[in-house]
């Protein structure tokens, strides 16, 4: 009860005192203080799960160090802790600690035990527990073709962790983000300067665009039809670009990125190389393909890459599209995992970009403000969405 906006008294007392002493000496609880009690305790699970959610990357980053997946991968069947430890670049003596961080793995589904016998030295079967990789960490080995090692292994390196500790210091001063009250500087600039972090960037996007690449071309052949040349801006060393040239021979490629990004490197017959800045101009062609770049950028920053890509072309009669894939933000009520995860990315862009991750409200914005007539959206890439935009 509030009295002119003042909690009562009378009811500010009870709050104390049932917080004062949560448990009646006597053991006796009240029904009102053991629910709230639950309740307490409830939420300290909640924030104690969400302060310790880095262990569980930490502790995969670990397994990936050490090159556990790729380890029980060699050994061809259900690994024994003994023969692990073995098997690892390590301490022998870490066995225990071996156990434990396989244990939080298998927890989190990274990977699986299977019980197998085993003869013992007196000849006697003893039945022991083996680790087995499981479908996600088979995505963490080194030469599965769509690994995303890559990715793991950038995102959890310091380089992109520490901008994180940043975030409230960033809020607070006038930086461009937290990357830049980091590092002083933008990702693409440090990238261009610093030749481990291009290489991190590189082949990150390579790893995602292997699978993406693979995929479209298989299974998104209608979205090319008709096209004579693609553009891929922002296309890093040119996986997509190279695997629409090997699709579809008849249409000509370009991986366009900046200098630090595709100098040195040679095309082939129907693909290209050509560097420059998608801000200024961009090649010519009949389609622009833009993956994972225009989540990186604020609005303003995207309305000019796309006004630059109009421009590179064809207009409406003569079939000119831009073929963007990023994400279309889920409604809330979407399952929340996968919510989740987007809102992650989105955090990720937030921190380390000055993009975000945007909804289809968001994007019929964008293509409108750029002077765009309509687009289609096709859901098929797990997350993230094929955007097809029209002149
Ligand atoms: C997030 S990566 C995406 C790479 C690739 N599209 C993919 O998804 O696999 C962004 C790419 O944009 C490139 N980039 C950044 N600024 C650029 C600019 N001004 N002009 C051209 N490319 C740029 C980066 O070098 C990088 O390769």
């Amino acid at each position: 009860m509030r009295i002119c906006g003042v909690e009562n008294p009378h009811d500010l007392c009870l709050k104390w005192e049932r917080y004062k002493n949560p448990v009646n000496i006597s053991g006796n609880m009240s029904l009102q203080n053991r629910e709230q009690s639950k309740e307490m305790l409830h939420s300290q699970a909640h924030i104690w799960n969400h302060i310790f959610s880095f262990v569980n990357s930490m502790s995969l980053k670990c397994a990936i160090e050490l090159q556990i997946p790729d380890i029980i991968d060699g050994h061809g069947a259900p690994m024994l802790l003994s023969e692990l430890v073995e098997a690892l670049p390590i301490n022998k003596e870490r066995t225990t600690f071996v156990y434990r961080l396989m244990r939080i793995l298998v927890h989190s589904g990274c990977f699986m035990k299977q019980s197998l016998s085993t003869t013992t030295g007196n000849d006697e079967e003893e039945e022991r527990e083996g680790y087995l990789l499981t479908p996600a960490s088979r995505l963490l080995l080194k030469e599965e073709p769509f690994s995303i090692r890559p990715l793991l292994l950038f995102m959890l390196d310091p380089i992109l962790m520490d901008p994180w500790q940043n975030m409230s210091e960033w809020f607070k001063n006038k930086d461009i983000t937290p990357f830049h009250t980091t590092h002083g500087k933008s990702m693409w600039d440090l990238a261009s300067r610093e030749p481990k972090v291009n290489q991190f960037v590189n082949e990150t996007m390579a790893s995602d665009a292997k699978l993406i690449g693979s995929f479209i071309t298989k299974h998104c052949a209608d979205v090319f039809q008709g096209l004579n040349s693609v553009v891929d801006v922002g296309g890093g060393t040119g996986t997509i670009a190279k695997a629409i040239a090997k699709a579809f021979p008849s249409i000509s490629c370009i991986s366009f990125d900046l200098p630090h990004v595709v100098n040195g490197l040679e095309g082939s017959k129907n693909m290209s190389y050509v560097c420059g800045d998608m801000f200024e101009a961009i090649p010519k062609a009949d389609a622009v393909f833009l993956k994972w770049i225009l989540h990186d950028w604020n609005d303003e920053e995207c309305i000019k890459i796309l006004k630059r890509c109009k421009e590179a072309i064809p207009n409406k009669e003569y079939g000119g599209k831009v073929i963007i894939v990023d994400m279309v933000l889920k409604n809330e009520e979407a399952g929340e995992k996968s919510l989740e995860t987007q809102l992650f990315f989105d955090m990720l862009m937030m921190v380390n970009a000055t993009g975000r991750e945007r909804s289809e409200k968001d994007w019929s914005k964008l293509f409108y403000d750029a002077c765009f007539s309509h687009y289609k959206i096709t859901p098929i890439l797990g997350l993230r969405s094929i955007i097809e935009v029209y002149p």
